[in-house]
């Protein structure tokens, strides 16, 4: 029986901690640093995701058989160059691959070498200049920071004013860090997400999510972590998503491995079906928040097989195989957020939902259930059909009492 290392402490985490769970190749799971759902099926250490040298020294001492990587920035300081140097077993990007990720200009760049459609752009690390493209091409304008910004690097700006204002935070604040910018075409059209476990240019497909970025109903409010998600799109054919395979996901891995720098875990591509055909909005390095809460309760097959064949690059022993059920997360976030919020709110009623929990931000306060983030769990309910799937999820929500949360009561309203 295998021991499993899983790297992170999100809702993310807990639901590939929840599907190693059901492998029966699994006998352990330890989560750094976890979260107070997961310490109900592994064990949390406490390390944070980035502590590569300390996590290396767990990994060795006890023996790990693999480690999971959940989190972008654990990624982007090189814990799987560091595990694989020592001979570990690593499910994750090194770190040159990550920059598909941590680099929206290397992105862009691959992208239009090898030609995957995505939108026109330009980059700049002059705020003048910057601005004088920005002057010349029609509003809105799409600013993306280049470089990890957790969601909040990107601006699209409605007019003139926005725009300076988001250069001159971008270019001449440092308000980031040091100032590289990307500003893109603007681009309609609903968008949605699409996982694969890549090996080199071995692609493996995962079903289709939308994620909802906004706080509030109707997609109003500030951008968010996400709010929710589902799976069954109707509005993305068969067609699309072959389109999207065969002409986005694995031309991307076959030129990453161009550049010598193969992908070695999930490729997240974040796609919008304009007008003019399927286009890349971006790429993450990693499983996607709050979409791998309900893609992964979908695998029918052992994902330890996936995750350790991905690992060895070695051929998996089995095939893939999802469920053809649909599903919908529906997330509790804390009153106030993305902004400021308490925390050490209890919960109650969570243990009488007939639903997959995934926490995000919770903590156990002397046998009391209690808010500690922003995001604190999401409910994930499985069913034949959207609608039907979408009274069960909110039902079950409802169950949940708290002084302090909040969530959206439109989840999945791009499909029905
Ligand atoms: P990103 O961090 O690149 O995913 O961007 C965050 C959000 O900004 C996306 O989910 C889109 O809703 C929006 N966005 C990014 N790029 C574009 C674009 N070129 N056109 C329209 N919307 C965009
Ligand atoms: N759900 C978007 C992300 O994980 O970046």
């Amino acid at each position: 029986m295998n021991k499993v290392l899983v790297i992170g402490g999100g809702g993310r985490e807990h639901a590939i901690a929840d599907a190693l769970h059901r492998s029966p190749q699994v006998g352990q799971i330890f989560c750094a640093p976890g979260n107070a759902g997961t310490a109900a099926i592994a064990t949390n250490i406490g390390l944070k995701d980035t502590d590569v040298e300390g996590l290396l020294r767990f990994a060795q001492e006890n023996q790990i058989d693999l480690t999971v990587v959940g989190p972008e920035a654990a990624l982007a300081v090189g814990i799987v160059d560091t595990f694989r140097a020592a001979g570990l077993a690593i499910f994750g990007h090194t770190k040159l691959a990550t920059r598909i990720e941590s680099s929206k200009e290397f992105a862009k760049e691959l992208m239009m070498k090898y030609d995957i459609p995505t939108a026109a752009y330009r980059s700049f690390t002059d705020y003048a200049e910057a601005l004088a493209y920005v002057q010349g091409r029609p509003f809105p304008a799409v600013l993306k920071y280049d470089g990890l910004a957790a969601g909040k690097g990107v601006v699209i700006a409605e007019n003139l004013e926005e725009a300076k204002a988001a250069l001159k935070d971008m270019l001449t604040d440092s308000h980031f860090g040091d100032g590289k910018v990307v500003v893109e075409d603007f681009l309609t059209g609903p968008e949605f997400s699409f996982m694969c476990f890549v090996d080199g240019e071995k692609v493996y497909p995962m079903p289709l999510s939308q994620d909802h970025k906004r706080a509030f109903d109707g997609d109003k409010g500030p951008n968010t972590g996400g709010m929710g998600a589902y799976t069954g799109l109707p509005f993305i054919t068969d067609e699309d998503r072959t389109f999207a395979l065969e002409h986005i996901l694995k031309p991307t891995a076959a030129a990453m491995c161009a550049e010598g720098c193969p992908l070695s875990g999930v490729l997240y591509a974040g796609l919008m079906k304009t007008p003019q055909g399927i286009k890349v909005i971006e790429f993450n390095a990693r499983f996607g928040d709050p979409e791998t809460e309900v893609v992964l309760p979908l695998i029918e097959s052992d994902i330890f097989d996936i995750f350790a064949a991905v690992a060895h690059q070695c051929e998996p022993k089995q095939q893939l195989r999802w469920s053809n059920k649909v599903t919908m997360g529906v997330v509790l976030a804390s009153k106030g957020y993305p902004g400021s919020y308490d925390k050490g709110i209890a919960i109650e009623g969570f243990d009488t939902v007939q639903a997959r929990i995934y926490h995000m931000g919770t903590k156990m306060d002397n046998g009391v259930l209690k808010t500690a983030g922003g995001r604190v769990m999401m409910v994930v309910a499985e069913g034949d059909d959207i609608p039907t799937l979408k009274q069960k999820v909110y039902a079950e929500v409802a169950k949940i009492h708290c002084d302090n949360l909040f969530y959206r009561n439109d989840i999945a309203h791009w499909a029905l």
